[in-house]
């Protein structure tokens, strides 16, 4: 891309096969409403507007709440288990059979590749599929009496309305992975898409709808006014807060939703340690740093963000790292040759500037990167994926989450310290490490705090496989049959004098 180029996405929106898809509006009440109060979604490749998107009020929200409330009476008492899967079922396909413009919309509003969207679309509509399976199985129990002539058993219940707010970074996976389970347990939901990417959450709903889910199931309010999003968290209507964002926005949202006794699921922030034992195999960790540190420009909570590599093979380790980094291309999204998107914004870009200098006054070196790449538009959030070495625990990237393209490298001696390096964080997400030695890979495993670890692999992500943190990381499961349990509440019922 050229940075004389104005207005690259102007053309994208124009190759849309379906341009219905690409909506300011917000759904309330079963209906898009395009209120006169908007704000402006920036195209991170250019930092010029993409677009106006609705900016909802408090009073919306209420609204939406009301009219979530009665379509989740309606839908958990009059659909069956096996009607909720078949809906979901279709949701997907529609979601599938549209993937490539929801793909170019998505890299429109985020900036990753289109290889990147396109394949987050596909893991976005797996979450879908995976639950309208699941659907079918909330079985209950059937308990073993201690009373005589009793028995105890349980039932799967929705849990009522479910506000679902949302991070950018995964603009359509963040999203059904909250939404299908709770849809398919018979829950309504009031989604606050994230404020940079709500064109993606809108085209879903649109297809959600499509599909034939009852409109007031589903409400999505966009909005700039973070207070008015929190009536997601007071309003006593809404049973159950799922947030996927910063430590800091989940804790002070906690703390509002457990004035009415919500049930919560805090996707939160990561700190995720990557290790590299003198046993491993090289290119493999190499391979599995690339995946993990590089993906979506770093800007995903499972990110590795601190990379601890054994004293005897940083040398060799770092070398191959810093020669596939430089191999990547920078540059516009839906350029075919482009590998690395920009950040989301601005403020991404600063934040790995400052970790970079922080560390290089702090004595770390710079193996590759480090500033603007050249020929990309100024204007534009990008920055160079870098790599540091020689890299200490007084340095910020150390403790601070960098959510960009920096691949800061510490050297260890042993395993002990290996672990305890690692484990020195209050976030607890992903932690991954490299070892050929199946003691070493479970005694690891054991040890890391994080809920999810990655053993020779970078990827560690799937509708199958729980998604959650441990310590600061938050609480709650995400994907998998445990994903289903977040959306529903167990009841207990007991029949007695059975004889009677
Ligand atoms: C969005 O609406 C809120 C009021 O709900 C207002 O305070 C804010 O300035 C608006 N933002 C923009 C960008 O218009
Ligand atoms: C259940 O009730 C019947 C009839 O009253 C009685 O014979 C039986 O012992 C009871 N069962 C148990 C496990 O106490
Ligand atoms: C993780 O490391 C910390 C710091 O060394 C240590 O206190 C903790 O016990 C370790 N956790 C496990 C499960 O080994």
């Amino acid at each position: 891309m050229s940075p004389s180029v104005s207005s690259p996405f102007v053309g994208a929106l124009k190759t849309l096969k379906r341009p219905d898809l690409f909506i300011a509006d917000a759904f309330v009440a079963g209906q898009w409403v395009s209120p006169t109060s908007t704000f402006p979604v920036y195209e991170p490749s250019t930092g010029q507007v993409l677009g106006s998107v609705a900016n909802m009020t408090r009073d919306d929200f209420v609204t939406a709440i009301k009219s979530a409330d009665k379509g989740y009476r309606a839908y958990s008492t009059s659909t069956t288990a096996h009607e909720r899967s078949a809906l979901l079922r279709k949701w997907y396909d529609l979601i599938m059979q549209n993937k490539e413009d929801i793909a170019t919309i998505l890299v429109l509003e985020n900036g990753k590749t289109y290889a990147e969207a396109v394949g987050e679309v596909a893991y976005a509509a797996s979450f879908v599929s995976w639950f309208s399976e699941e659907a079918s199985r909330a079985y209950g129990d059937v308990i073993p009496s201690s009373m005589p002539n009793t028995t105890v058993m349980t039932m799967k219940q929705p849990v009522g309305v479910c506000g679902i707010i949302t991070p950018w970074n995964f603009p359509a996976a963040m999203i059904t992975r909250k939404i299908a389970p709770a849809l398919a347990v018979g829950c309504s939901v009031v989604i606050k898409p994230p404020s940079e990417t709500p064109y993606t959450a809108a085209a879903l709903v649109k297809l959600a709808v499509e599909a034939g889910l009852p409109a007031d199931v589903i409400q999505l309010l966009p909005t700039k006014d973070r207070e008015a999003a929190t009536e997601i968290c007071t309003s006593p209507i809404v049973k159950k807060v799922s947030f996927t964002g910063s430590t800091k926005v989940g804790i002070h949202l906690s703390k509002l939703a457990m004035g009415t006794m919500k049930k919560v699921s805090m996707e939160l922030g990561g700190n995720a340690p990557f290790i590299v034992f003198e046993d491993a195999n090289i290119d493999l960790a190499v391979q599995g740093a690339m995946v993990c540190k590089f993906r979506c420009s770093g800007q995903t909570c499972v990110c590795a963000n601190r990379i601890f590599v054994q004293k005897s093979v940083a040398k060799e380790f770092t070398a191959k790292l810093v020669a596939e980094v430089e191999k990547l291309k920078v540059g516009y999204g839906l350029d075919k040759e482009t590998t690395q998107g920009p950040l989301v914004n601005r403020n991404g870009v600063e934040k790995v500037k400052q970790h970079i200098e922080d560390a290089l006054a702090k004595g770390a070196r710079l193996e590759t990167g480090g500033g603007v790449p050249k020929d990309v538009d100024p204007s534009g959030f990008f920055i160079l994926p870098s790599v540091l070495s020689g890299v200490t625990t007084d340095m910020m990237v150390a403790s601070d989450e960098t959510f960009g393209p920096l691949a800061p490298i510490f050297e260890f001696e042993t395993e002990e310290e290996a672990i305890s390096m690692a484990n020195n964080t209050e976030f607890g997400l992903a932690g991954y490490f490299f070892s050929t030695n199946i003691g070493r890979c479970l005694r690891v495993a054991s040890a890391l705090e994080c809920g999810l670890v990655g053993v020779n692999t970078g990827k560690i992500s799937a509708a199958e496989s729980p998604f959650g943190g441990v310590k600061q990381s938050g609480v709650g499961r995400e994907g998998s049959m445990y994903g289903l349990a977040e959306y529903y509440v167990i009841k207990a019922v007991t029949i007695g004098n059975t004889n009677a």
